[in-house]
């Protein structure tokens, strides 16, 4: 295990690069996995969770290769559709549910153990196995699930909540059906988009990524293409909080300004200048902060993946603020963590709704927070920057699994980030 040392209290400046995001590269991996041929995807990052995939898809038979940020797949072997081995390390992995739309669009079926992933709720997968059930799917949900079809057919498909993974594995699944899919409710979300682009460039029909509703013409074939992966809109968001908190001016570059509106809207409520190009976010950050009320909600709405990260400036801010997390069950627990180094939250008997009141510093000095999930690790790792004396975050394997070269790039910018071997005394 290891962990993070943080000596507080450092400014950050300069530039900061943001890589590929995740949630686009894990539902690509997927869909790569349609075809025969082999697909070349640039701008992928090196994080916990791509190698995981890549572990998975090796072991049911594609070749990968992954050098600098180049991921090579050739996807011609695959022949192991029945994962429910616990040596194929399905549930080490949420998004190794796409599979399953990957095994029903060129397999007609496959068995797989349920999705890992955080623990921030109840996290069902209903949605996913109900639409491919509406695709002629016959779906068993037991220990293992396990889908089968006879050739799936085009359906008309509504989302009760316009889930982000449903719409990825429908999407996938639908791409080989025979006929017309249309999915109503879809999620909306820039990866939505960046994976429908690439499924589009193997050769399937798909219109209307990024509106709610979504049409995919289904195809005999799928080839292999190349293709460049958007870049991560939470990575961006997280260097943006962590330039504010920090009372910074920072520059992030390789970024899509445009999908970063809901957190430069808070940013401005809160009084926190931020300037932007075509590719670039400028943060130029000085306290004091006005406090905001925030509630998440899908794309284009305040995203959840970000909930955590902006709490740090709202525990900054002057005056109470409010979160209400609107897309997952129990997301806030992080805040009794906070609450080590100073800060003052109540999380509410809904589990969703909390009030921060703003303090005039945080103090970490020898104290050691744990990192209960991947974008609360984010958080912590903010307040521990903005800290003063000397923080250290445990089990932050979480973090790796989402952000490349944490340390690295925040380093750079001027933080002073060590991690430590916990093992080595
Ligand atoms: C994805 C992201 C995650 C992000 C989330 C919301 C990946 C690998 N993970 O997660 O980082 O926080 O989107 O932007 O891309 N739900 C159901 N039934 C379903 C599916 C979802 O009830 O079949 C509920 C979930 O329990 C949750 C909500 O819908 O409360 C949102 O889930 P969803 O949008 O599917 O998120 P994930 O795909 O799990």
């Amino acid at each position: 295990m290891e962990s993070y040392l943080i000596e507080g209290g450092h400014k950050l400046s300069g530039e900061v690069s943001i890589t590929g995001a995740k949630n686009a590269v894990l539902g690509i991996i997927a869909a790569a996995c349609l075809s025969d041929e082999v697909s070349t995807i640039e701008n992928v990052p090196h994080i916990q969770d791509v190698y995981k995939f890549i572990e998975i898809i090796k072991r049911i038979g594609a070749k990968v290769q992954f050098n600098n940020n180049v991921l090579r797949i050739d996807p011609k072997g695959i022949n192991q559709t029945d994962c429910s081995d616990q040596a194929y390390n399905f549930n080490k992995l949420r998004a190794s549910y796409y599979l399953l739309g990957t095994f029903l669009g060129r397999f007609n079926g496959g068995k797989v153990p349920r999705p890992g992933g955080c623990a921030i709720g109840d996290r069902k997968i209903n949605l996913h196995l109900d639409g491919f059930r509406q695709l002629g799917a016959k779906v068993d949900d037991n220990v293992m699930i396990t889908v089968k079809s006879s050739g799936l057919k085009g359906g008309d498909i509504l989302l009760e909540f316009p889930s982000v993974g449903a719409t990825i594995n429908l999407m996938i699944a639908a791409s080989l059906a025979k006929g017309v899919t249309h999915i109503s409710n879809a999620a909306k979300e820039p990866h939505i988009v960046d994976v429908a682009n690439f499924l589009n460039r193997m050769g399937a029909k798909i219109r209307g990524a990024g509106t709610e509703d979504i049409t995919i013409t289904g195809v005999d074939k799928l080839h292999g293409t190349e293709y460049s992966v958007i870049p991560d809109q939470i990575e961006t968001g997280t260097y943006m909080i962590a330039a504010a908190a920090t009372e910074s001016d920072i520059v992030i570059k390789n970024t899509i300004p445009i999908h970063m509106k809901s957190l430069i809207d808070v940013f401005k409520q809160m009084g926190i200048p931020v300037e932007t190009n075509e590719d670039e976010i400028y943060v130029m950050a000085k306290r004091p902060f006005k406090a905001v009320q925030v509630s998440t909600a899908p794309y284009p709405g305040f995203p959840t993946d970000l909930q955590q990260p902006l709490a740090v400036l709202m525990i900054l801010a002057d005056g109470q603020s409010r979160i209400k997390e609107n897309i997952f069950e129990s997301r806030l627990g992080y805040l009794n963590e906070l609450k080590k180094i100073g800060a003052k939250a109540k999380i509410y008997d809904d589990k969703k709704t909390a009030t921060i009141d703003g303090v005039n510093e945080l103090n970490g000095d020898e104290v050691e927070l744990i990192t209960p999930d991947l974008r609360a690790g984010a958080a912590l790792v903010i307040a521990a920057l903005v800290s003063d004396g000397t923080t250290r975050i445990k089990d932050i394997h979480y973090i790796d699994r989402g952000y490349e070269d944490f340390e690295e790039k925040l380093n750079k910018l001027g933080a002073k980030v060590a991690r430590l071997d916990d093992e080595v005394v």
